[in-house]
């Protein structure tokens, strides 16, 4: 998938990840997080922030209000993107944008937000920064599955202030479901080889979190420093109502249908035109509103230990 089909991807992912996000997990967040001012800013880190939907989502939610905000992306065309993207916004919703080439500034009566978009390899940032216990609320969303847990979680837990926050919000943990079924055996094949796409796939010469990204976090956490508070469910279910999907979810089915096929066309265990023609039913089931998508996703909520 090139740059721009993703940074569609991302934007209609953002709707869909709204209504997704575990509400209980999501009131732990804000009852643990201390009162921020003008003069006691949040430090705040996100880490794989994509075009910082993030960002938009937690002011529209009236939880970020004073904070400087790290985020972190390794590709600069996506970061670029949220710059934009959340300049626009910023107009929109009537708050001054003050723009600096990396920088938004945004600011209204009840919020000062300064954002630093960096475009960095989050292993790298953490080898030539090594930002050891600056941070009071980390943040990764949709992304903890494409990291090594044991190398990287630890250093990325190491940022935060004793006692600071992590919200790691989306992980996979292993179920795709497409409903109803196309044939059982197939349907079984493709998303078990997609799956082990995902477990294959290698981050600095080491294995991924993966397709079970979600329960190896709950495991991992407490390994690299931390302290679960609280976790849950973040499925995704896509459907249509009426024969009509909500606007951008048929788009984000095929998004993700071009995904399998880009991960599995090479793939020596599946005829390309068994594969093909699956993608065609799946398809065929979109433009009739039939396909309904489950995917099984986890939110956690926790601390670094010790004391502050
Ligand atoms: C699935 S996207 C999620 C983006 C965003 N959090 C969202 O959900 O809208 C994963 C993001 O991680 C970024 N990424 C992948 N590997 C990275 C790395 N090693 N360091 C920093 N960012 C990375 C990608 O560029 C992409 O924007």
């Amino acid at each position: 998938m090139d740059d721009q089909t993703f940074i569609e991807y991302l934007h209609v992912k953002k709707s869909i990840d709204d209504r997704s996000l575990n509400r209980a997990v999501w009131d732990a967040l804000v009852a643990s997080m201390p009162p921020s001012s003008c003069d006691q800013p949040w430090q705040v880190l996100e880490i794989g922030s994509g075009i910082a939907t993030m960002i938009q989502r937690l002011v529209d939610w009236d939880f970020l209000h004073y904070a400087h905000y790290v985020a972190l992306d390794v590709s600069t065309t996506i970061l670029g993107e949220g710059w934009h993207w959340l300049n626009n916004w910023a107009h929109q919703r009537g708050f001054e944008a003050l723009r600096g080439d990396h920088t938004l500034r945004i600011v209204d009566r009840d919020h000062e937000i300064w954002v630093d978009f960096v475009a960095e390899d989050l292993n790298g940032w953490l080898t030539t920064s090594s930002p050891e216990g600056v941070y009071d609320l980390l943040i990764a969303h949709a992304f903890l599955d494409l990291i090594n847990l044991e190398e990287t979680l630890p250093k990325v837990l190491c940022c935060l202030k004793k006692g600071g926050l992590f919200y790691f919000t989306i992980n996979f943990d292993g179920l795709t479901v497409f409903e109803p079924p196309c044939e059982e055996a197939l349907d079984e094949k493709i998303l078990s080889l997609y799956h082990r796409t995902m477990e294959m796939r290698m981050v600095g010469g080491k294995l991924s979190a993966g397709a079970f990204s979600g329960r190896r976090l709950l495991r991992a956490v407490k390994q690299a420093g931390g302290e679960l508070l609280r976790a849950g469910a973040s499925d995704w279910v896509v459907h249509s109502v009426e024969g009509k999907y909500p606007p951008g979810e048929d788009r984000f089915l095929r998004f993700l249908l071009q995904m399998i096929e880009e991960a599995l066309k090479c793939s020596s265990e599946i005829e390309e035109s068994q594969l093909r023609a699956w993608i065609e039913y799946r398809k065929a089931q979109i433009e009739r509103g039939d396909l309904i998508l489950i995917t099984h996703q986890l939110d956690l909520l926790g601390r670094r230990k010790g004391t502050p």
